[in-house]
């Protein structure tokens, strides 16, 4: 009866914003209430594991048998006996699922998911930028397509890119694609990090003058930063990382407010992880990541749409280089 109703429900709308619109509070709840119990029935039968990244919507959380960064997931989704890894995330994090896991289904619902940063590194200029830098080492972010992941030599998180690019024997590194995050690493190396002209549009609009002003209304607030915001923002910060470090650091610190400066959708899942403590929100929200919605995991696991499918020599070479990754660095996330 409920696949009916949802069935139904699809052919009116393809999406959740649609149906905000149109449907009281309540009703709202009591619709979302029977998509997640749909998506949970439908999980068990299909075998599936829901991987879903720190700044998916909040109704996403209820649904993920994990919740984290846009590494550790894939990580976590590969050490499953899952037949089907279902990534509420964006197209280049079900990619490396899909390198971890190649045997494995992996869906990603809906191919709006897409990512500006991962789309400024393709192939070709990758290549022509070699050609240039021929003695460089090629150390690619993971918010990199599977295809320029399996050129590069090494990948990076966010949390390990300084580590992972003092590791490497040559002198020089051409760094992809986010040019903040290759420039906090050029501060932390002694070797010439070329960088690439990539940046993500969520975190490089936030800027630093609007931060101070609201650092000055909370004085005693720490700032956690991404280290894909603007370097004048990062000297600003506390601390500086990726989302997966981020409800560790709160746990740990001394203090008790804190100001978040991401993606809007992680300051809603620190305050599920950190209760006690309290967030405020200076972000802006990627359009990317909240392009997935409950009735598009529904169909996604239904008609299993949209199966990430990569060649058997980009898995290959993509999973090289993570794995040279997780052999000199355990503190990936
Ligand atoms: P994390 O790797 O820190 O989860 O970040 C993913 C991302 O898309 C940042 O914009
Ligand atoms: Fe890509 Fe930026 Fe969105 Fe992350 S926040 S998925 S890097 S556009």
């Amino acid at each position: 009866m409920i696949v009916a109703y949802l069935l139904n429900y699809l052919n009116k709308t393809t999406t959740a914003g649609n149906m905000e619109q149109k449907l009281s509070p309540q009703t709202m709840m009591n619709e979302t209430q029977k998509l997640i119990e749909l998506v949970l029935e439908l999980k068990k039968q299909r075998n599936a594991v829901i991987l879903v990244h720190n700044y998916q919507r909040p109704e996403m959380f209820r649904i993920a048998d994990y919740i984290g960064d846009s590494l550790g997931l894939s990580v976590k989704a590969a050490e499953t006996d899952a037949d089907v890894i279902l990534f509420c995330g964006v197209k280049f994090m079900a990619e490396t699922a899909k390198v971890l896991s190649p045997k494995k289904t992996v869906l990603l619902p809906t191919l709006d998911a897409g990512c500006s940063l991962a789309d400024m590194a393709t192939v070709q200029s990758l290549k022509e930028v070699k050609k240039q830098y021929p003695d460089a080492a090629v150390v690619s972010y993971v918010n990199t397509t599977a295809d320029v992941k399996a050129l590069s030599d090494i990948c990076c998180t966010s949390a390990n890119a300084v580590e992972v690019v003092n590791s490497l024997p040559h002198k020089q590194v051409i760094f992809l694609p986010d040019k903040n995050l290759g420039r906090y690493v050029q501060q932390h190396t002694d070797k010439e990090v070329i960088l690439w002209d990539g940046y993500c549009f969520v975190h490089d609009k936030l800027d630093s003058d609007t931060l101070m002003e609201f650092k000055q209304r909370y004085p005693d607030a720490k700032i956690v930063a991404h280290p894909e915001c603007r370097d004048d923002l990062l000297k600003l910060a506390d601390h500086v990382c990726g989302t997966g470090g981020m409800a560790k650091f709160a746990k740990l610190d001394g203090s008790k407010n804190f100001i978040v400066v991401t993606e809007c959708g992680m300051t809603e899942k620190l305050r599920q992880d950190v209760p006690n403590k309290n967030f405020l929100s200076f972000c802006n929200i990627c359009p990317y990541m909240k392009s997935t919605t409950l009735p598009l995991v529904v169909r996604s696991l239904i008609h299993n749409v949209h199966e990430i499918k990569l060649p058997r020599d980009v898995i290959v070479n993509a999973g090289k280089a993570i794995d040279r990754m997780l052999a000199i660095s355990k503190n990936a996330t």
